[in-house]
């Protein structure tokens, strides 16, 4: 599935990967196989990943629900609202009904090992988003304490990494400090388990949302590959570029073409969806101790 269309639902946005659904008092979110590079959709789909982002999320979600509630109200198609109903062949495992909230303009990356842009900040200053570092720390070296570096949830673009006082400046300071808390809570907690699976969480990426009586609750999705750079334990080299589970063999695949990274992305090849399907499969298998074939 690459695009929903709900004719009777009013859609609220189509986000890269997800489209989500006004219900009143609650969303849908439908995550569909689109993928994206460079901060551009591809034409292709990646058959299954919307079931296995959907099922990964449900599976953290479930596991963090004592450190932090979350906004799943049901995955289960028979609970879903009557106006569901037309569609529930196409939303089944692949959506969940959601506390409708107020995202926080925040995303709330937390970081345990030095890649991407951290790497890229560290050369030139020394620092990973203002926040000053040691000499000596090379390329996926793991950084001596937890780094919470938030960043500017751009409506469209490239997110934009800030200070933490800059974060203050924009949700208040009580606000964005629980936000820190919560996220290197939730971080920690899951490095561990995955560590206990022979995977290193190196980075992620939270987002939180406000209930009508302010309370904060995690939203969006948690832990998936898209959201989080997932390394194996056993490939993991200090000092070079880890293979990532997400889209590493996708971006391969696109830096030998002579895309210019502007849309329209080029089409991508059979071979290349399968291999992608398969590296999200494979995240899937080793992080729920299960089979993606269940799901699929
Ligand atoms: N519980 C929620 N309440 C309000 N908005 C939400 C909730 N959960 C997720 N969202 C928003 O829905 C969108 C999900 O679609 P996605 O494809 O991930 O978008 P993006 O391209 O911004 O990553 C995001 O903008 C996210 O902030
Ligand atoms: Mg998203």
């Amino acid at each position: 599935m690459y695009q929903t269309e709900f004719p009777t639902l009013p859609l609220l946005r189509r986000g890269k990967v997800r489209d989500v659904y006004d219900l009143g008092s609650s969303l849908l979110m439908v995550a569909t196989d689109r993928i994206s590079a460079f901060d551009v959709i591809m034409s292709n789909p990646i058959e299954g990943k919307g079931a296995i982002l959907t099922a990964l999320s449900l599976f953290w979600f479930e596991k963090t629900a004592d450190l932090i509630e979350n906004h799943v109200i049901t995955a289960n198609v028979d609970e879903y609202p009557i106006e569901c109903a037309p569609y529930i062949e196409q939303l089944r495992g692949r959506s969940m009904v959601v506390k409708k909230t107020k995202p926080l303009p925040i995303e709330c990356v937390v970081r345990g090992y030095l890649a991407g842009s951290g790497w890229k900040e560290y050369q030139q200053s020394r620092s990973v988003c203002g926040i000053p570092l040691p000499e000596g720390l090379v390329e996926s070296s793991q950084l001596p304490n937890l780094l919470f570096t938030p960043a500017h949830k751009a409506e469209t673009g490239h997110d934009e990494n800030i200070t933490f006082e800059e974060a203050a400046a924009t949700v208040g300071h009580d606000i964005a400090e629980t936000l820190r808390n919560l996220s290197l809570k939730l971080y920690s907690y899951a490095s561990e388990y995955a560590a206990e699976c022979g995977i290193i969480l190196a980075d992620t990426k939270f987002e939180f949302g406000t209930m009508p009586d302010g309370r904060i609750i995690l939203i969006d999705e948690a832990l998936t590959p898209d959201s989080s750079r997932y390394w194996l334990r056993s490939e993991y080299q200090e000092g070079k570029t880890q293979v990532n589970f997400d889209k590493q063999v996708l971006r391969d695949y696109l830096e030998t073409t002579v895309w210019d990274k502007n849309p329209p992305a080029p089409p991508l090849p059979d071979d290349i969806c399968v291999k992608i399907r398969e590296k999200y499969q494979l995240a899937y298998d080793i992080l729920t101790k299960t089979s993606a074939e269940t799901i699929l």
